[in-house]
């Protein structure tokens, strides 16, 4: 049975080692955890007792056949140089931050390296998790690596160049979605007198309800607008500015994300903030 480590346990790390655990795509006893900060740790040990709180990366990277980086961009660098000696080479490196090139990666380690951009979400079960896998990663790691997510999200497969554009439709959604959701509450709660905290239960259940809806593939996102939009009524009038202006402010914001990333993932100790 495999080891896995993970290296850096702040928002992202936390939700995908739970994720794992919670799932049971994770044996706790195959499980060792290092973050700098140990606060944080408690919580994990309550939970699943089993799993090893390292002392320092250097450890998690001798305990484990798949090791995780989930520290900060800026800090990947600092952690590769600590674990140069610790690392095998047969050990799979995984970064799941979108700024650090796979092969920037394999300059610093002689085994196989991934990536893989989780998304909060997978604490729910759903989201799609994004993986690209460096040529140095066989096919039965890759298969294994790719499995693991299969149980808390989809998986899908995007060559390295494709994957950091692609992570504003996963990781960074859930995200972006809160934000539409907030901004169509307030304004609701303005327009309809209602208390915010209200809306925002309405906006939520309605939401909800919509994905639901879409996801049993009855309808799509066109056909439910057709359906709802009765000819001449409320809702039609509604869609019309929202066709008119969503457009323009989705692309403004694709822009801003893009330029953001500069487009590439950047080398080592270099962030894009
Ligand atoms: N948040 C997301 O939805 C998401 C999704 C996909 C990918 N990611 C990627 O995941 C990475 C981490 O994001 P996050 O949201 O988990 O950030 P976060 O909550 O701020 O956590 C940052 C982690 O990095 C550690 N760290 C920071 N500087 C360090 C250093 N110099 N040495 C050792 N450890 C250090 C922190 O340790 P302490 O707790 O001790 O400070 C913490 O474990 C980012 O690159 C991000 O792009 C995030």
């Amino acid at each position: 049975m495999k080891r896995y480590g993970f290296i850096g346990y702040g928002n992202m790390g936390r939700a995908l080692v739970l994720s794992l655990l919670r799932d049971r795509s994770l044996a706790p006893d195959h499980v060792t955890v290092f973050n700098r900060t140990s606060d944080s740790l408690s919580e994990l040990s309550e939970l699943f007792p089993d799993v090893v709180l390292s002392t320092s990366p250097s450890e998690v990277a001798r305990a484990s056949d798949v090791l995780f980086l989930c520290t900060d961009t800026s800090a990947v660098g600092d952690v590769m140089e600590e674990i140069s000696r610790d690392l095998d080479g047969n050990t799979h490196v995984v970064t799941i931050n979108s700024g650090i090139a796979i092969g920037t990666l394999e300059a610093l380690h002689a085994g196989p390296v991934s990536k893989v951009i989780p998304t909060m979400i997978m604490t729910s079960g759903h989201g799609f998790t994004l993986i690209a896998h460096g040529s140095r990663v066989p096919p039965l790691l890759q298969e294994d690596l790719e499995a693991l997510f299969q149980r808390s999200s989809k998986v899908k497969l995007v060559a390295e160049g494709c994957l950091n554009d692609s992570t504003d439709l996963t990781s960074c959604a859930p995200g972006l979605m809160a934000m539409m959701m907030e901004a169509f509450s307030e304004s609701g709660a303005r327009s309809c007198g209602l208390p915010l905290e209200e809306v925002r239960e309405i906006v939520l259940e309605t939401m909800l309800g919509t994905a639901l809806t879409l996801a049993t593939g009855n309808d799509n996102t066109l056909g439910l607008m057709d359906k709802v939009a009765t000819r001449g009524g409320i809702t039609e009038k509604g869609l019309k500015v929202l066709e008119m202006e969503l457009p323009a402010i989705f692309d403004r914001m694709f822009e801003a994300t893009r330029t953001a990333r500069g487009g590439q993932a950047l080398p080592i100790g270099e962030t894009s903030g």
